[in-house]
């Protein structure tokens, strides 16, 4: 399952032998690359940079490395190899083999699933437009473009299955997905925490911990799907989405890191005298990000989700591994409900329950990660610990939107909220001040003041590298 780099799309899906399907990428292709030019990373034209490229799908060994003019980047279709005797893992049609053309019974259904997830990735690349311009340095820099492409790759991705296989409107939704932006006031992003700029380097970090871990669950539902396109797509997907978590995770660890470091030095919590980051600062955009992703997973009672499920669409994370009947029609389960002022646990069907679940899932593993930035607090015999606030705060979507509790979880009234709130999630001053922070540092080697350098660079190549060359 090599990659053909010869042809104008590369891709490994015989693309050549499908003249019709070929002809209408490459009309999206040039349209695409505008919306690059005009929306992509910012001023990135002349830069070259070292970045990795699929040349093949198999498990390990996939990426090639090297340097690559931004513009010149070639974004392809790669699909993981086909599963043998693929079988519908649950649902309705559990034990059929898998779909390889589209059921036109779900057609409505895979359509919407495939827009909404192809609608986030372009959404985060023009989120992220203006970072490049304060990077701490040459080795984030390079991770920061390493993202972006890869989640235009995304988008790819996502168009090919809507050209592929569902016709005329998928080619309109197609063009639909450069015509929403993040934050326009008229046709903006699907979803709400697509629409709001990534205006620093904090925040791109926490984007990349949790929006993209977001992304990796949804994936990571959708690769069980029964419509084998789909998940064939998402499983080679997710494989780049660990790289940004990656990103992501090391990134809130180096700043933790150089935090504790000033902490010790100066014997103080307040190191932003020092030109770092305190640590409650880190701990309201943890509040923050986390609280709005959690948003993403929908509400805890849906009847779509119950649908995606039952149809064989959409699956649980790690659906093959769990063990029940993987049909749900008795199952229950716990979801969270406000009543009589009160915030209490009650059963509820598992199928209508299904983003519950899926949310579950993603707290456990947005934990893990948090564990570990502790673990860097307490190597440095600091008294100090960052926590994943309680799943009702800060709520938009679901049975605890409109009411107010606090991190730790207790309902408060509106009056309190609007006093304490500034306590908990960042204000324009902790903008500010963020901003007076981020100054670009672009000498090889060295980091901006706040952020503690990597272990390690990129793919064996020392942190001092040269990442990126400009012109
Ligand atoms: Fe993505
Ligand atoms: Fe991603």
């Amino acid at each position: 399952m090599s990659i053909d780099y010869n042809e104008k799309i590369p891709n490994n899906v015989d693309l050549a032998e499908d003249r019709r399907l070929q002809r209408a990428l490459e009309k999206w292709q040039p349209a695409y690359l505008e919306w690059w030019r005009d929306l992509g990373p910012a001023q990135s034209d002349t830069f070259e940079v070292y970045l990795r490229t699929a040349i093949s799908v198999e498990p390990g060994g996939w990426a090639h490395y090297d340097f690559v003019r931004m513009p010149e980047y070639r974004w392809g279709i790669f699909l993981a190899p086909p599963v043998a005797d693929r079988r519908i893992g649950f649902g309705m049609h559990k034990g059929h083999p898998v779909w390889h053309e589209l059921p036109g019974e779900y057609r409505a259904e895979l359509r919407r699933l495939i827009v909404t997830q192809g609608d986030t990735e372009p959404a985060s690349v023009e989120q992220q437009r203006y970072l490049g311009a304060t990077c701490p340095s040459l080795y984030d820099l390079r991770n920061l473009f390493q993202v972006n492409v890869e989640e235009g790759r995304h988008l790819w991705a996502m168009v090919y299955l809507l050209h592929a296989y569902f016709g005329r409107d998928g080619r309109e939704e197609a063009e639909g997905l450069l015509e929403r932006h993040a934050g326009d006031p008229d046709r903006p992003r699907i979803l709400e925490a697509f629409n709001e700029q990534t205006e620093n380097w904090l925040s791109f970090f926490m984007f990349t911990f949790f929006q993209d871990r977001d992304g990796k669950f949804q994936l990571a539902a959708l690769a069980e799907s029964g419509f084998d396109p789909l998940s064939r797509t998402c499983r080679f997907m997710l494989t780049e989405e660990a790289h940004h978590m990656f990103v992501g995770e090391t990134g809130i660890m180096r700043i933790v890191q150089r935090t504790a470091e000033l902490m010790r030095e100066h014997n103080t919590d307040d190191v932003a005298r020092f030109g770092g980051i305190p640590l409650a600062l880190v701990q309201k955009f943890i509040n923050f990000h986390y609280s709005i992703c959690l948003d993403l997973f929908g509400s805890e009672k849906s009847t779509n989700a119950a649908n995606y499920y039952t149809m064989g669409l959409k699956g649980r994370y790690d659906e093959t591994k769990i063990d029940d009947d993987h049909v749900l029609t008795d199952a229950v389960c716990e979801i969270p409900e406000v009543r009589d002022g009160q915030l209490v646990m009650t059963e509820a069907p598992a199928l209508t329950a299904m983003n519950e679940r899926l949310r579950l899932s993603y707290r456990q593993d947005s934990q893990r990660g948090v564990d570990r930035f502790n673990k860097v607090i307490r190597a440095h015999d600091i008294d100090c610990e960052l926590t994943l606030p309680h799943g009702a705060f800060h709520r938009n979507i679901g049975g605890c939107a409109g009411i107010q509790v606090t991190p730790s979880g207790e309902i408060i009234d509106r009056e309190t909220w609007n006093k304490r709130q500034a306590d908990w999630l960042p204000t324009p001053e902790d903008f500010a001040f963020l901003r007076s922070l981020m100054r670009p540092v672009t000498e090889p080697g060295r980091m901006a003041g706040w952020i503690a350098p990597p272990k390690r660079g990129i793919h064996g190549q020392p942190v001092d590298f040269d990442y990126v060359h400009f012109y």
